[in-house]
């Protein structure tokens, strides 16, 4: 679109925040629809909920709402505008819907999924409640909500420890993600019975792997989120969910770190922290990056791709979500 040398746009003012991910060449390409998108989100009366995985481009020019899956389900809950697009994966847009039933939830492509959440059906969690009868089952929030929907309580990876422990049992069943289960049944006496799901992002990192970054780069500090493999995070300095790995830096402030989670992260942290010096082993989620600023513009322009979900389902998905919400 042509204009004036005068005219001054919304997106003139954020590119320098964005100058040192995103290069002045790409930049054009960018502004149209982020200047598109500011002005559908009022005419739609929307906002735009976007994961630590989103690149620069919407986390930081279009997102009116960021954090982890635990932050996003939370502030899911208080949303006061008429529609939310989800700039994430689908189950995170399905974690919004079970929580705003009446608003109208978009995901910019149904294509938008997770490992995780293919590696278990609704068929096999009954399985497993029948082979292990009255132990409770915690299904992480990266699960179909009819995975949600057989399930006793969903967790995060920022909650998990917590969430366990809050059931007061010996024993329980935690879905699908095997090595955070291992991950999180190092820190507590609760015995947890595993599933063998993996996150293939975080499944690629290994020890090895670590040991060559210290060699490479002396000094680095090493934050690891609780998806990737044990070994993994017995090499790292810190494990955490998103949030908390963007909370150590903030607090910490290690002159020299790197975050062995999903690559757009570093960007996002790196715009905060110029400071700091970040190591970028870069492993991609192919379905986080289905999500683009032109697909968010389609769909508030169009209003698709909308999430549904069957209400048989929908009324207990979302009280294994609600009682999660209720742990503190
Ligand atoms: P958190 O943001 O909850 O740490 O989750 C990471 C992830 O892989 C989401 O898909
Ligand atoms: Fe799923 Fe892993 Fe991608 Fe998160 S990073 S959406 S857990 S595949």
């Amino acid at each position: 679109m042509m204009r004036s040398t005068l005219e001054i746009r919304h997106s003139d003012s954020l590119y320098p925040k964005v100058r040192n991910v995103i290069p002045a060449v790409e930049w054009p390409a960018f502004a149209d629809d982020i200047d598109a998108i500011t002005a559908l989100k009022k005419r739609r009366n929307a906002v735009i909920l976007a994961h630590n995985y989103q690149t620069p481009e919407i986390f930081h020019c279009v997102a009116d709402i960021v954090g982890d899956s635990l932050a996003l389900a939370r502030e899911a809950m208080d949303v006061k505008a008429d529609v939310i697009v989800l700039a994430g994966v689908h189950f995170m847009a399905e974690t919004a819907k079970l929580l705003n039933p009446a608003k109208t939830v978009l995901i910019p492509d149904r294509g938008a999924g997770c490992s995780l959440a293919d590696s278990i059906t609704p068929e096999d969690v009954r399985l497993l409640r029948q082979r292990h009868p009255g132990v409770p089952i915690v299904t992480y929030v990266n699960t179909s909500a009819a995975v949600k929907a057989e399930s006793d309580i969903c967790c995060t990876s920022g909650n998990a420890k917590a969430i366990i422990e809050s059931l007061g049992v010996e024993c329980v069943i935690m879905l699908p993600d095997e090595y955070l289960a291992r991950n999180i049944a190092a820190q507590t006496n609760v015995k947890v019975i595993t599933w063998t799901g993996h996150c293939e992002v975080h499944e690629r990192f290994g020890a090895q792997e670590v040991r060559q970054l210290r060699e490479n780069h002396p000094g680095v500090v090493v934050l690891a989120h609780p998806e990737c493999p044990p070994e993994v995070l017995a090499e790292a300095d810190f494990a955490g969910s998103t949030a908390a790995m963007s909370s150590y830096i903030a607090d910490q402030r290690p002159p020299r770190v790197v975050l062995l989670t999903e690559c757009s992260m570093s960007d996002n942290v790196a715009i905060q922290h110029p400071d700091l010096e970040f190591i970028r082993p870069c492993n991609l989620c192919p379905h986080m990056k289905r999500i683009t600023l032109a697909n968010i513009r389609h769909a508030l322009e169009t209003m698709q791709h909308e999430v549904t979900i069957d209400q048989d389902v929908a009324v207990t998905a979302r009280l294994a979500v609600e009682r999660m919400l209720a742990v503190k």
